[in-house]
């Protein structure tokens, strides 16, 4: 059984992992109603929290039913990301996690996310303080290492241990491979495997089947999965999952009727979160992957992602809903 600080999350846990503009309250929702034991926030500028931009805020939000569910924040300043800890601790998460592993240029190139590294010492002194600032468990998320000669996760997740965080979950890509080639487990596999280490460790990476997680259980004895892109307009991935740990064998996929439902209760809830003009435009990127596999589907598609009027998408989900009543997903 693993557990976050005090927090049981269960035998295997399938965490949401953080997406900029993607694990918001309404996907959290769905995600968690399909079995995901933590969710995440997208990541969360301390600097911006501390300015009290707008932006900044509005992602803080979270709600009782998507509990544990942590607030990720990244930065690289002591001072703004222990005010920022202040912040976060307001809206009454479970988990404080902290980014270092975004690649991203604009953030690296102020020593923030992936970009610190290249400054261990840094990432060290920065946890520790907001351990110290909080009651609350703080986590991190991270990459294998800069780049492939300077991976020294070992090493890295041990001194995060020593320090306080409560688990640990890590991308198998270094920074300059973004997201190119395969992520690679054998080193998560190497820190999960170091005695020292008691703190749960999660692996992250390319789990985009059913068969992904239980190698990354089995064969790669981690204590969870970390899993982003597979539930990308598909927060069936979860229960699929879970399934296939109980059963091994998979469980049909969502019927038309599931898919429609989902988007539509999506798209409310953005809607509700938001207002109709960013619930419109943001709910946007998940549809694809919802109708994933129905043939000649980009008019349909496009009614979807072109209107800036909620009645439209809503209407091309009943033409979807009545056309393809029929169709069988693979
Ligand atoms: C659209 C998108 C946004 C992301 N935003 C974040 C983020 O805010 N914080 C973070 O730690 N990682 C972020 N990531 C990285 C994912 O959390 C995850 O580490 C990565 O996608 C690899 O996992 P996967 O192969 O299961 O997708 C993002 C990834 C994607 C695709």
């Amino acid at each position: 059984m693993a557990k976050i600080g005090s927090i049981d999350v269960g035998d295997f846990p399938l965490l949401l992992a953080p997406m900029e503009d993607v694990s918001d309250p309404p996907f959290r929702a769905l995600c968690k109603e399909q079995g995901a034991d933590v969710v995440y926030t997208e990541f969360i500028s301390s600097e911006g929290l501390i300015r009290d931009a707008a932006k900044s805020v509005l992602k803080l939000d979270i709600y009782e039913k998507e509990r544990p569910v942590g607030i990720q924040i990244f930065g690289a300043e002591l001072d703004s990301m222990l005010q920022a800890v202040e912040i976060v601790e307001k809206s009454n998460p479970d988990i404080i996690d902290i980014n270092f592993g975004c690649p991203v240029k604009k953030v690296v190139c102020k020593n923030a996310g992936a970009g610190i590294l290249r400054d261990i010492p840094l990432m060290v002194k920065l946890t520790e303080e907001m351990v110290k600032r909080t009651n609350l468990p703080i986590t991190v998320k991270t990459r294998l290492g800069w780049d492939s000669d300077s991976i020294k996760i070992v090493e890295v997740a041990e001194r995060l241990q020593d320090v306080g965080i409560q688990a640990i979950s890590i991308h198998g890509r270094t920074r300059v491979q973004m997201y190119k080639g395969n992520a690679n487990w054998e080193p998560i596999a190497e820190v999960k495997n170091n005695p020292r280490m008691h703190i749960p460790v999660f692996g992250n990476g390319d789990v985009d089947t059913p068969e992904m997680a239980v190698k990354m259980r089995d064969q790669y004895g981690l204590d969870g999965a970390m899993i982003g892109r597979a539930s990308i307009g598909y927060p069936w991935f979860f229960k699929e999952v879970k399934h296939y740990f109980k059963t091994g064998e998979h469980l049909a996929p969502p019927t038309i009727l599931e898919r429609v439902e989902a988007a539509r209760r999506h798209l409310q809830m953005a809607i509700d979160w938001k207002g109709e003009k960013l619930g419109v435009f943001e709910t946007r990127r998940h549809y694809t992957n919802y109708f994933k596999g129905i043939p000649h589907f980009k008019d349909y598609r496009m009614k979807m992602v072109t209107s800036d009027d909620a009645v439209d998408v809503f209407a091309a989900f009943a033409e979807v809903e009545e056309k393809f009543a029929d169709f069988q997903f693979a």
